[in-house]
């Protein structure tokens, strides 16, 4: 009784010899060539053997699983190879979905002569693509974007497999950056997605936007978004731009050493959030007064600063700027001539043409706007009306005028007092008086050129003028007396 069981093991031994004598049995598992998009269906086969078709018994059976959940299959099939051998094969049909990123799929047999079944499990990973979704956002509700803004725009590319992509900005067309393999995140359900944000600046001309990606060597996928300053949406009832902008300065023209208010005023802004910034030659004026009133749905906005005056401001300009964070609403600049009067400086002096004849020069220096009325009198008596000299403009934007009249110094008299009176803008007249002198002073003045006679000149005025007081200072004394008899 003892010899059973080895004569148990002396049939069952050559059985299982011969069945190795082909190989050892292996199981395959195939799926597509591939990679396949979720809702397609896809086969898979499984191959197991060589068993021996000799001893083989038809005792055997093909369980495919997807995940732990037994998958209906094609029926276990036997072939037979030329060489005699046995093969189980057996093919299954999967329809994809995108959450079988983690799911895997087992091929198992069992047969009599196999102390333990075979089995494989492949990864759908291995088999499936997900394509993503393509979408650009920015923080900003659609609404508000305003030209010098910088806005984050956002690709977000959601829920693919496998990992590896390429990301590429577009601006207009043109590619402003690509990026492979950006890093990504890992979905629950096994999927990737990632954001890549690109700062756009936005300026008053249409921008679009795109975001590609270029996923398993699929055609590339793409979305759009287009930028568009507010500034070019009037019309659709929600502008940004406020109507309209006025700017108002004096009505009246005003002197160096004056100040002079400049007021800006306008409505329909959408925001309370506004600054007024007024600079004069670039530098900004000190304590501009601004105020913000809610006005309905909208906000009116006032704002005045004052101007100090130079007489070199004949050239000067003031720029308001009306801001809302970094979009300009309203920029204007103001030329100040309009506003600004430079009173002209008067002064005559004498030289001489020949020994009879002396020319009176009236000098009317820097003054502005141009127009002035020149007019010579002797000894209070207008003079025949010359003809109106013109002015030349200096380089800073003033004018100068120079008029010489011709005096016959022969002709015997009281001192002569000559007049150059200048009007000037609707102002009080501007008067230089010039007492005419003797030959003997003209004569010595006709040596030199006008450059260095200057100041002898000078100083033959200041003489004159000292002359001039000596004499009205006795006149007065002397009609005063007479007065008072
Ligand atoms: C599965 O087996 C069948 C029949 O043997 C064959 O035609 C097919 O190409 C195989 N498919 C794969 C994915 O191996
Ligand atoms: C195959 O399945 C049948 C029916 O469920 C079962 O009777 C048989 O024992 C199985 N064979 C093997 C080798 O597992
Ligand atoms: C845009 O992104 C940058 C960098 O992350 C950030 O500093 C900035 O505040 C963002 N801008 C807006 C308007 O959210
Ligand atoms: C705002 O400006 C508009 C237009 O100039 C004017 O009609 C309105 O009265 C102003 N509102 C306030 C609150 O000042
Ligand atoms: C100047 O006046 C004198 C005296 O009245 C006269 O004789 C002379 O001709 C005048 N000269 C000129 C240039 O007019």
């Amino acid at each position: 009784m003892a010899t059973t069981p080895g004569w148990a093991l002396g049939s069952l031994l050559p059985t299982l010899l011969l069945g190795f004598t082909a190989g050892q049995p292996f199981i395959i598992l195939t799926g597509p060539s591939q990679r396949t998009s979720p809702g397609n269906s896809v086969p898979f086969n499984c191959t197991a053997g060589p068993f021996n078709s000799q001893h083989f018994s038809r005792d055997f059976n093909v369980t495919w699983l997807k995940d732990s959940d037994e998958h209906p299959a094609s029926a276990q099939r036997l072939v037979t190879d030329n060489e005699g051998n046995d093969f189980i094969t057996s093919k299954a049909w999967l329809t994809l979905a995108r959450q079988d990123v983690s799911s895997e799929i087992t091929c198992k047999v069992t047969h009599r002569a196999l102390a333990e079944s075979l089995q494989t499990t492949m990864k759908l990973s291995q088999v499936l693509r997900v394509v993503p979704t393509l979408k650009i956002t920015t923080e900003h509700s659609g609404t508000s974007v305003h030209a010098q803004d910088r806005v984050n725009l956002t690709c977000h590319v959601r829920h693919f497999y496998p990992h590896h992509l390429q990301l590429t900005w577009m601006q207009n067309k043109r590619m402003i950056q690509t990026l492979v393999s950006p890093q990504a995140t890992r979905n629950p359900d096994g999927t990737y997605s990632l954001e890549h944000m690109w700062q756009a600046e936005v300026t008053p001309d249409e921008h679009e936007f795109a975001c590609w990606v270029v996923h398993d060597e699929q055609p590339p996928l793409k979305t759009n978004f287009t930028l568009q300053a507010q500034e070019h949406r009037q019309g659709k009832g929600r502008s940004a731009q406020p109507q309209p902008h006025k700017l108002q300065g004096p009505l009246q023209r005003s002197e160096p050493g004056t100040k002079i208010q400049l007021a800006y005023t306008s409505s329909g802004f959408l925001t309370s959030q506004v600054t007024v910034t007024w600079l004069k030659n670039k530098h900004q004026l000190p304590k501009p007064q601004t105020s913000v009133l809610r006005s309905g749905h909208t906000y009116n906005v006032t704002s005045s600063v004052l101007v100090p005056l130079t007489d070199d401001d004949v050239l000067s300009h003031v720029v308001c700027y009306v801001e809302h964070k970094l979009m300009l609403f309203f920029q204007k600049t103001i030329d100040l001539d309009q506003y600004l009067r430079v009173p002209p400086a008067v002064t005559v002096s004498q030289s001489s043409t020949s020994s009879s004849l002396v020319a009176v020069t009236c000098l009317v220096q820097r003054f502005y706007p141009q127009n002035v009325h020149l007019t010579w009198l002797e000894d209070c008596r207008t003079l025949k009306s010359t003809e109106q000299p013109t002015s030349k403009k200096n380089d800073d934007g003033s004018y100068t005028l120079e008029n010489v009249l011709l005096v016959n110094a022969s002709v015997q008299g009281p001192e002569r007092v000559l007049t150059c009176m200048v009007e000037h803008e609707g102002q009080l007249p501007k008067r230089a008086n010039l007492i005419l002198s003797t030959a003997a002073h003209t004569t010595c003045k006709l040596t030199g050129s006008t450059g260095p006679e200057m100041p002898a000149l000078i100083f033959v005025v200041f003489l004159l003028g000292l002359k001039v007081l000596l004499v009205m200072s006795f006149t007065v004394t002397y009609i005063c007396r007479r007065w008072n008899l």
